[in-house]
Order: C-alpha cells, then structure tokens, then sequence
C-alpha cells in the first residue's frame, strides 16, 4: 500500500473482526514497525504484550464491557464525552470534529440528546441501555483474535518530567506505526480505553498482564482482520470527517490574516 493511500485510509475498527489467529509474522511486523518510530535519544520506551490465550482475552473482554457499563450507568461516560458528540450533519459540518451520532439502536433514539440530562440518563438506565451496549462490548473484545498492551519503561516515563512527556509522543508515534500496518495487512484495530477509566479496573488488569513495577500499562487495543463485508455497528464510535486547513494551519504567525486560506482547502 503507498503510504499517503495508507495514510488516508486509517480508520477505526468498531465492528467484529475474522475469528481466525493473527499469523505469527504478521504480528511480528507489527511490532517491527512500532519499534521504527522516533523516540528520544533512541531509547524505546515502550514495551509491548500480545495476548492471544483465550482466557486472558475473556477477562479483559469482560472488564471492558463492565467498566463500560459502569461508566455509562454513573453518567461519568457522557458527563466526560457530550463535548464530542455530534447529532446531525450540519453540526458536524459546524465543527468537523467529535463522532457523529447519525445511527442508533432504535430504543435509544428518542433519549439520546436528554441522555446529558438526569432524567435521561434514569431512563436509560431503566431500560437497561448500558448493559446492552456493555455486553456488546465484551463480545466484541472477546471475539478479538489478539489484544495488544502498550506499556512504559518506568525509568523513562516520568509524568512530571521532560521524559514522560516525550514518552507519550514517542509512543504516539509507534502506535500510529502499528496502526498504518494494520491497513497493509487487511487488518483493523481499536482502542479499549474503557478499562483504563477506572482505576481498579485497571489495576485488574495489571494483575492478569502480570505487569511488573517497573512498567506502566498504558493502554489497550483490540486488532485482528477485518471481514470481507463491514457492516457498520449499532453504535460508531468513529467519524472520519476532519477539519478543514484553514482551521488548522497558520503561516508564520498565529492571526485571523495568516490562516491557510480557504480556496486552497482540497
Ligand atoms: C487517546 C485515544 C483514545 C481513544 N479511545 C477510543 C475508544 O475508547 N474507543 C474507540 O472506539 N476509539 C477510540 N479512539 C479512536 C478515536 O475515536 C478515533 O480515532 C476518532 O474518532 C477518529 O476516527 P478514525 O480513527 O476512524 O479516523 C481513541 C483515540 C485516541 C487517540
């Protein structure tokens, strides 16, 4: 794939994946290819886990649908992401950022806006909504052939410090590697981040990963390939919608004059 193309084309995975094994040399290259990334002073930070035992994957699959659960049920999901959600396509064209809310199971969508609202978030709750969608989820990560953990060098990944901070760009870098690989190998990936936003969730799966002190989990994702046809989820969580250059990019200096000027947006 030419890179541009393979650029462009990244996208996140939210549906089911093939339930065939990622082969050997594939998730060799996989992690080939994050290893190639920039870090600094060359010092590779990162460190990674591929998990690919059942049982393992089934455990993790089964905090991620719970935390998810959880996190829809005590409001702190939408409290923390309304900013991002979009309801229709002129407000996305508004912004063009955030998920784009344009297809739902039907029961949800007289509640969807008022889901911010206490009472909407009662009644969702009444109907059960964040069980169904946390069980979807567990399916979704159990059904996921390998589950890749991202991890830190403590040693290197100091919060407070001028390392942890290039530590977090330097693992940017190699995770998008892995993610452009994804598209060469016709597979797909997606973050599980639900399990990371509840601190004893978390702290489970340090366990289960038996994570030693000296490293720190970061995050996780599920990967495998894709399916001939896609069908797109109950819920999508991905919009490929970007901005446009004239709300991204200045010339020289930051002014309302030295913006990228709109008719050369492509
Ligand atoms: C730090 C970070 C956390 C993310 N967390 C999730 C997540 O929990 N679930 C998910 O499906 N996608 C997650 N994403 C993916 C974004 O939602 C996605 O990149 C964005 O909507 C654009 O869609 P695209 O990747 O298909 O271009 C995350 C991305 C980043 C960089």
């Amino acid at each position: 794939m030419e890179l541009l193309e393979a650029i462009r084309s990244r996208r996140t995975t939210n549906g089911p994946f093939q339930p065939v094994p990622v082969k050997p040399e594939h998730q060799r290259l996989l992690i080939e290819a994050a290893s190639r990334a920039p870090s600094h002073f060359n010092s590779q930070p990162w460190r990674f886990i591929l998990i690919e035992d059942e049982t393992i994957r089934r455990r993790i699959a089964e905090i991620g649908g719970q935390t998810m659960t959880q996190l829809m049920e005590e409001g702190k999901f939408f409290q923390r992401y309304r900013k991002y959600f979009r309801f229709n396509q002129a407000e996305l064209e508004a912004r063009r950022d955030g998920i784009l809310i344009d297809q739902l199971p039907a029961p949800l969508r007289p509640f969807i806006r008022q889901v911010f609202s206490d009472k909407g978030l009662f009644l969702m709750n009444k109907l059960g909504v964040p069980r169904t969608l946390g069980e979807d989820n567990t399916k979704l990560v159990a059904s996921s052939p390998l589950i890749l953990a991202v991890l830190l060098t403590k040693d290197e990944y100091k919060p407070a410090e001028l390392s942890g901070y290039y530590c977090l760009l330097s693992m940017g870098m190699a995770v998008e590697n892995i993610w452009l690989t994804c598209g060469d190998l016709g597979m797909g990936i997606q973050f599980v981040s639900t399990p990371m936003e509840v601190p004893e969730a978390w702290d489970q799966i340090k366990s289960i990963l038996h994570v030693p002190d000296d490293l720190e989990l970061m995050a996780l994702y599920r990967l495998g390939y894709l399916p001939e046809n896609q069908k797109r989820p109950r819920i999508d969580w991905t919009s490929s919608q970007r901005k446009r250059m004239s709300q991204l990019v200045y010339r020289d200096v930051i002014s309302p004059e030295t913006r990228w000027p709109e008719d050369l947006t492509s």
